[in-house]
């Protein structure tokens, strides 16, 4: 009898929703893919990329329309808005840290920044080019500008190509970074990092149970390799007045991607880094204020209901997840030729 009884303690540890959580800070690098490694000329041609519309059918959409990095590396809207004022069906998210995330998008459909990289161009509703050729062809190409950037940044011959735009978007992507924040200077030992109010918020955010899927180093759920993703049921509580409220359910997460019907209102945890600064919340967008999504996500994930001192504090440690951002200046873009302009016209 005596032996069972540690290996039955050892079991109700475990499973315990009220676990310690193991507090963790990024690395100051993230993960990089072999075949992609971080240059200054990928950086820089990368950076040149993200900032310019012509990318976009009409010449008006850039990466940074949506993901702005003057701000929290998105937009403050409900869901996105691209070409010709055209609406998309989620909120976008931050660009800022998404390098450490081990898959990309709210339902993780894509495994890296590169593969994400890709997509955009050619979503009508997003940048709206017709295909990649295209892309290259008459816009990439034409803009003959660009053709010593990416030779420096991937050598000579045929190097202008869908594939080395996302890898230097994606290399740029990746100095997108906050690993310095109040909350992992107090991680690593700066016990005045953080207020008393931040502390006991964190304390809560263990004790009840948000830590439970918004653990590791970016809050967005324990490390896993590149390409494999943390998902969760989203909402996980459905019989509350939130669901009906903010059209929880209206959405199939990762089922629209995979068809599978086990991933039917599935979602990817997500960061909380920078949290503070990306109102609306959720992937549609539908809630306006940090408080708010704190008190829905007790409900819908953990059947709670906080009180206001709860949720202040809380709010109040999330306020400890802002990073210090690196300091982010315009690129000066090359010249747009006459044929360019032509297209964007058309
Ligand atoms: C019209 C707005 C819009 C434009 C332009 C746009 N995005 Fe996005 N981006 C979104 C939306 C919306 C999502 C989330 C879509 C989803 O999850 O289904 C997203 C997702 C992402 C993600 C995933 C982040 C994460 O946490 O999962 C990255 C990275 C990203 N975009 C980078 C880019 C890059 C690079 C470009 C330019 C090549 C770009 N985006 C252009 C709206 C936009
Ligand atoms: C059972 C897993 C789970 C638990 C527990 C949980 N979350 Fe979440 N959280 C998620 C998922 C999944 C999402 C993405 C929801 C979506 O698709 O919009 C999310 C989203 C969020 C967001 C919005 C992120 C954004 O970018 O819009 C915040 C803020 C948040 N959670 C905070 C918390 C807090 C605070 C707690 C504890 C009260 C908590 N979460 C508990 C899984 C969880």
């Amino acid at each position: 009898m005596r032996i069972i009884k540690p290996a039955i303690l050892f079991a109700a540890v475990v499973a315990t929703p009220v676990m310690a959580q193991q507090w963790q800070t990024l690395p100051d690098t993230p993960p990089t893919p072999e075949d992609n490694p971080i240059t200054d000329a990928k950086v820089e041609l990368g950076k040149m990329l993200y900032f310019d519309p012509r990318f976009s059918s009409t010449g008006t959409v850039s990466c940074n329309s949506c993901h702005n990095v003057m701000l929290g590396g998105e937009d403050n809207r409900p869901v996105a808005v691209g070409v010709k004022g055209q609406k998309g069906g989620r909120s976008a998210p931050t660009v800022w840290n998404a390098a450490y995330l081990s898959v990309q998008f709210w339902d993780g459909r894509e495994p890296t920044l590169e593969a994400q990289a890709k997509g955009p161009v050619t979503n009508p509703i997003e940048m709206g080019m017709e295909s990649h050729e295209v892309l290259v062809n008459r816009r990439l190409k034409a803009i003959t500008g660009y053709k010593p950037y990416f030779e420096k940044a991937f050598g000579s011959g045929d190097v202008i190509n869908i594939d080395n735009f996302a890898k230097a978007i994606a290399a740029y992507e990746r100095t997108l970074i906050t690993p310095d924040s109040p909350y992992s200077r107090y991680v690593k030992g700066d016990k005045k990092a953080l207020t008393e109010q931040q502390i006991a918020g964190m304390k809560k955010f263990a004790s009840i149970g948000c830590g439970g899927c918004h653990s590791g180093p970016a809050f967005a759920g324990p490390e896993q390799p590149l390409g494999k993703g943390f998902f969760m049921k989203f909402p996980t509580f459905s019989n509350n007045e939130y669901v009906s409220k903010y059209k929880l359910m209206e959405d199939g997460g990762r089922f629209e991607a995979t068809k599978k019907e086990a991933d039917k209102h599935l979602w990817r945890v997500p960061t909380l880094l920078n949290i503070a600064l990306t109102a609306p919340y959720f992937h549609n967008g539908s809630v306006q204020t940090l408080e708010e999504a704190v008190r829905v996500m007790a409900k819908t994930q953990l059947n709670k209901d906080l009180s206001d001192q709860d949720v202040a504090d809380i709010v109040a440690f999330l306020n400890g997840l802002t990073g210090k951002f690196p300091e982010q200046t315009m690129p000066r873009l090359p010249a747009t030729p006459p044929s360019v302009v032509a297209d964007i016209v058309k």
